[in-house]
């Protein structure tokens, strides 16, 4: 069987891949200072709003972004173990570990589209700015998700790292947005309503 490869590497090396491109993209992320949304524009992204800060982001124990983002490598840490599973050929445990990550992408994606994006789109009036960028991406990768679930019950390793591959970059590119942009636009908007809703977060991310 050929090695499958990632991003020019073979599948083994690709916890190593994810941690360089991930610490490149967001060394990039540094330089942003507005973000194209695409069809939805980015004006609004730009968009100065009145403060509605009753305490300083500084002294909150802890943030949305800094939630999220761990959540992000947690799930960066378990598409890792499925790559090296399918680059092994142990598929039972790859079917284990991708049953996993896929729980915890979904997981994460309910999550915001049920809790942290309607409270931020409540609170600015942007409904159809960055967060239904984020949903429509949302989608796609549910879609990746489920037919990289198909590849990997067909035993095809060559297929499976096509879906991977792109599901991949297109996950670094979207939390890269989320990580640098919409997650600190949250914590501005949000921080009077932080002591309710980081506790909610928090509390679906521990019941999976
Ligand atoms: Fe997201
Ligand atoms: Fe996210």
């Amino acid at each position: 069987m050929m090695t499958p490869f990632f991003c020019g590497e073979p599948v083994p090396n690709i916890a190593k891949i994810m941690r360089r491109t991930i610490a490149s993209a967001s060394d990039q992320a540094m330089t942003l200072h507005r973000f194209d949304f695409g069809q939805y524009g980015s004006a609004s992204i730009g968009r100065q709003f009145p403060p509605s800060i009753n305490k300083p982001i500084e002294v909150l124990m802890e943030t949305i972004r800094e939630l999220l983002t761990d959540d992000h490598r947690l799930c960066d840490d378990l598409f890792a173990v499925v790559e090296q599973a399918v680059a092994a050929g142990e598929w039972e445990k790859a079917d284990a570990a991708f049953a996993r990550f896929c729980a915890a992408m979904l997981n994460h994606f309910d999550l915001e589209e049920g809790t942290l994006f309607p409270e931020f789109e409540a609170r600015t009036g942007m409904t159809m700015g960055p967060t239904q960028v984020m949903r429509s991406e949302h989608r796609q990768m549910r879609e990746l998700l489920a037919a990289a679930e198909v590849s990997l019950g067909a035993r095809d390793a060559d297929d499976y790292s096509g879906y991977a591959e792109t599901l991949l970059i297109m996950a670094q590119q979207h939390n890269m947005k989320e990580e640098n942009i919409l997650y600190p636009m949250c914590d501005q908007h949000l921080n009077d309503r932080i002591d309710e809703i980081l506790p909610t977060l928090k509390k679906n991310l521990n019941a999976r």
